[in-house]
């Protein structure tokens, strides 16, 4: 079975809280939360104060995905905030070993993830000193865009070597291409507008749970 990690970025931050308990009630395992700074990404989101309100009304993991530069330089906050995960960007650090020892001396999990234009050998040296993959599928910066195939790929390859990996995927997954989706060997599946702009959000995480 596949683990479903709804993506915030689309849920009513109206109602984040409802919004949350909704999807966790109809089985999402995680909450994925998209970090984003402005700089990293051309868009702006939320810091650790939004992730430590809603931390009291959840018991999902919160799996949190960093676009931020300077990781190093709030780590720590997320990591006190209720992050269960922290995911860093490759692209986002000169330090990616020191990054990775720093998250988990904060007790945290942590994730490494690449763009699409990154090639995936990039993070061949590390994926022992971490916990999960997040292999993106579009350009990070927005919900509701559509995936770029070429980058399911990346998860065949790393499937057929890592055999037990933890392989999320981020970006344009939907009820229409999640067949694709799991043939490449993803466990853990990022869905924010699939799942959020659905008229029936608990039907698609049951759908995607059970594939
Ligand atoms: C994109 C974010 C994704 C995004 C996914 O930068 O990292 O997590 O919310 O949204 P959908 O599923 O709508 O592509
Ligand atoms: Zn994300």
């Amino acid at each position: 079975m596949a683990i479903v990690a709804p993506s915030i970025l689309s849920a009513d931050f109206s109602k984040l809280r409802e919004e949350i308990q909704m999807v966790e009630k109809a089985g999402s395992e995680y909450i994925h939360i998209d970090i984003m700074d402005g700089h990293f990404v051309p868009n702006l989101t939320m810091g650790p104060c939004v992730v430590s309100s809603i931390r009291p009304h959840s018991k999902a993991i919160f799996d949190v995905h960093l676009m931020i530069d300077n990781p190093e330089q709030y780590v720590e906050s997320f990591a006190k905030s209720g992050a269960d995960i922290l995911t860093v960007h490759y692209e986002s650090t000169k330090d990616m070993k020191a990054l990775i020892n720093q998250i988990k001396s904060l007790g945290v999990k942590v994730g490494i993830t690449i763009n699409p234009p990154t090639p995936v050998e990039v993070i061949l040296p590390y994926i022992d000193d971490v916990d999960m993959v997040l292999i993106m599928t579009v350009n990070p910066g927005f919900g509701g865009q559509s995936l770029i195939e070429e980058c399911l790929d990346k998860i065949k390859f790393l499937r057929e070597k890592y055999p037990e990996l933890d392989i999320e995927i981020d970006g344009g997954v939907k009820l229409d291409n999640l067949d694709k989706v799991m043939e490449s060997g993803a466990n853990i599946i990022v869905a924010g507008s699939a799942v959020f702009n659905a008229e029936n959000p608990e039907e698609v995480v049951k759908a995607i749970k059970n594939r």
